[in-house]
């Protein structure tokens, strides 16, 4: 069996939901990692579905990731447009990477158009919705299965 596929969402997305519904809509974040799991036992494979209001303890998600995953599914939230520390992490782990954000991005303000994930994401996902984890979770699973 392939190893999970670590799934980490960054700052303020333990309110999704509640937070901006008019951008983000009205999903919790609980509801997608119940639709995120429900995929994978589709799929075959197992999930680990996590998220952290901190920078370096999405750094230490990452490290972890190193050792436990096969791919990382993230949506680093607002650190995607200033974390170089998250980039570094990710550029030490060796499977695929899909960068998730459920708003299209590059329709709103200009500081959201530069992500540094974006240099190491294999597959960058915007505007989808919370479908976009989904999409994500489905091209992780066929790039490691070839
Ligand atoms: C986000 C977009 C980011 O610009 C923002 O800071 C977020 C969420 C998204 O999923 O659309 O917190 O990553």
């Amino acid at each position: 069996m392939m190893k999970p596929i670590h799934i980490l969402n960054g700052p303020n997305l333990n309110l999704l939901g509640l937070r901006q519904p008019e951008i983000y809509g009205h999903e919790t974040l609980a509801d997608v990692a119940a639709r995120c799991a429900a995929l994978a036992s589709e799929l075959g494979v197992s999930v680990a579905f996590k998220q952290s209001n901190h920078e370096g303890e999405i750094v230490e998600m990452i490290h972890l990731a190193r050792l436990e995953a096969a791919a990382i599914v993230i949506n680093p939230a607002a650190y995607t447009h200033t974390s170089v520390a998250i980039l570094d992490a990710l550029n030490t782990f060796e499977g695929p990477v899909f960068e998730v954000h459920i708003s299209n991005v590059h329709k709103r303000e200009g500081f959201r158009h530069h992500s540094y994930v974006s240099l190491r994401a294999d597959g960058v996902i915007a505007g989808c919705g919370t479908e976009g984890y989904l999409l994500a979770l489905r091209r992780a699973v066929s790039v490691l299965r070839g």
